[in-house]
């Protein structure tokens, strides 16, 4: 394996991704780990993440220096390779003004196994406020940029390297093959890692935690919960109860479509909440969407709570938490963005232990954990939907009519993209609803009601995206629909924003 030491990067999961991606497998754990227990598990190679911190900072995350003499390649990533200079006697300072973008860098030995066969010019993706100044003996610059005479910098015969930029995120031109270099050529790791391995891993590790207790899974109609559902119940099968709890806020005749492939096809025993009314109770009067996201996150454990109580002996609570929650709700170092439902809106006396198996793996990593256990095409390819549902589509006060609006314009955009064969190729796609209004005309009449809008984007992992580009005709089609179909609906209009600056969710 390849082991990744967490700074706190908003990109250190993706750094494990890409590792297990080549067939090697990876995994982040705490930077507080000791060379002794990093030595117990025999890693090929250790990469030391990115991080918000200076290495100067009082509440600087540090290192333990053994770990240099382990004589195990380590490559440094930003935060990383900073640490890596400053521990072993080089100089790290405040640049002037921090790097943000892409940067070109020029590569200086190019024999260097690190940077290997790729071209002498290229671009990587910088996000530092540090710079490294000077470096230890017995290191050399690899490659420079124009801020910096140290971009890449190495001391081969120790297997220490260091490099400024992100080589795993996209914008890093050539990336991926420093990476690979760093796993094959540097590491002699190999490629003997599969999504088979991580089922039979987590269902051991899911029964060495149950052994014969209970465990309670929330249900929410969407691939996480579904896959996290099947994956349990093949480690435990009838040890798992399931609660589907209908809090009115699912598309149009997905609580059905859940039950019938769940329950019917794959045996779970599920427990299905009817608690729309409870829900809307709650959001009467609230437009704030992160107190909506609590709202309903809260009142979905409350129900959860309700029914276990009527169960006897559970202790564990399974959730289809996923990394991309997991980081946008904030870890100890990395900032909230959104505080998503299944992390943020958990109540503090929560009554039962958790289990998430799918929070180290990314959107599609998933999907692929669904297909290698058989589940049914369309359920693994049911694009990502929200914990909080509906009720963060309906922006602001959410009340029934509004969300009628919304399932019932949100199924004609979804017939249409299916018609048109595009609900492969499109990530996401949806309606919202506004909840402003403006003035149309039909028939004779002067209208002054509801506008919807379209959200469809291409994405891998959530993590960024770019706004579909859906044919015009289909477009046309879509919003002729919505505005015959749906009553109180006379305008349509498509979102063109990526993320980032926008989100895919509106709230
Ligand atoms: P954003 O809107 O943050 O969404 O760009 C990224 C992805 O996450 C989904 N999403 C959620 N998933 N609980 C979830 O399980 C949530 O609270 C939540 N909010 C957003 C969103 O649909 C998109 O796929």
């Amino acid at each position: 394996s390849i082991i990744v030491l967490d700074y706190g990067s908003q990109y250190n999961q993706l750094i494990t991704r890409r590792i297990r991606d080549m067939g090697i497998y990876s995994e982040l754990l705490p930077h507080t780990m000791s060379a002794q227990e990093i030595q117990e598990r025999a890693p090929k190679g250790i990469i030391l993440s990115g991080g918000p911190n200076s290495v100067y900072d009082d509440k600087a995350l540090t290192i333990d220096p053994q770990i240099w003499q382990l004589g195990i390649p380590i490559l440094g990533i930003c935060y990383g390779m900073q640490l890596m200079m400053h521990s072993l006697g080089g100089q790290v300072q405040a640049a002037g003004a921090p790097e943000y973008g892409r940067a070109q860098i020029t590569i200086e030995k190019t024999q260097n196994p690190l940077l290997q066969a790729l071209p002498a010019r290229q671009f990587v993706w910088m996000s530092h406020g540090d710079r490294v100044t000077a470096i230890p003996d017995g290191f050399e610059t690899v490659a420079i940029s124009d801020n910096t005479p140290y971009a890449v910098v190495a001391d081969e015969q120790r297997q220490l390297y260091g490099v400024q930029f992100h080589p795993e995120v996209r914008n890093s031109d050539h990336g991926l093959e420093m990476l690979h270099n760093f796993a094959f050529q540097i590491c002699g790791a190999q490629a003997n890692w599969s999504m088979k391995d991580f089922i039979d891993e987590q269902i051991q590790k899911i029964r060495a935690i149950v052994g014969d207790r209970q465990v309670l899974l929330g249900l929410s109609g969407g691939v996480d919960s579904s896959v996290t559902g099947v994956l349990l119940h093949k480690a435990i099968g009838s040890q798992l109860t399931s609660i589907f709890v209908d809090h009115g806020l699912l598309r149009k005749g997905e609580a059905d479509e859940v039950m019938a492939s769940l329950e019917g096809k794959f045996g779970l025993n599920i427990i299905k909440v009817d608690a729309q009314q409870r829900f809307l109770d709650k959001l009467k009067g609230v437009s704030d969407p992160e107190q909506k996201r609590k709202i309903i996150g809260n009142e979905f454990i409350e129900v959860f709570n309700d029914e276990a109580q009527k169960l006897d002996g559970i202790d564990f609570l399974a959730q289809g938490t996923l990394y991309t929650d997991v980081i946008e709700s904030g870890t100890n170092t990395a900032q909230t963005i959104k505080s998503h439902h299944n992390v943020g809106g958990l109540p503090e006396e929560m009554h039962f232990t958790l289990i998430e198996p799918l929070r180290t793996l990314f959107k599609d990593e998933v999907r692929e954990l669904g297909e290698q256990m058989e589940m049914p095409h369309d359920l693994v390819w049911r694009q990502p939907f929200p914990g909080p549902g509906l009720g963060i589509r309906v922006l602001g006060e959410v009340s029934a009519d509004k969300l009628q609006i919304e399932r019932d314009s949100d199924y004609i955009l979804r017939e249409e993209i299916k018609k048109a064969g595009l609900d492969e190729s499109i990530w996401q796609y949806f309606t919202v609803l506004p909840g402003m209004r403006s003035v149309g005309v039909m028939g004779d009449g002067r209208t002054y009601d509801y506008t919807v809008g379209i959200r469809a984007v291409t994405s891998i992992d959530g993590m960024t995206a770019d706004f579909a580009q859906i044919p015009w005709d289909v477009l046309a089609q879509i919003s002729t629909r919505i505005t015959n179909e749906v009553a109180h609906v006379n305008r349509v209009v498509y979102d063109i924003t990526s993320k980032p600056p926008a989100t895919i969710e509106w709230e």
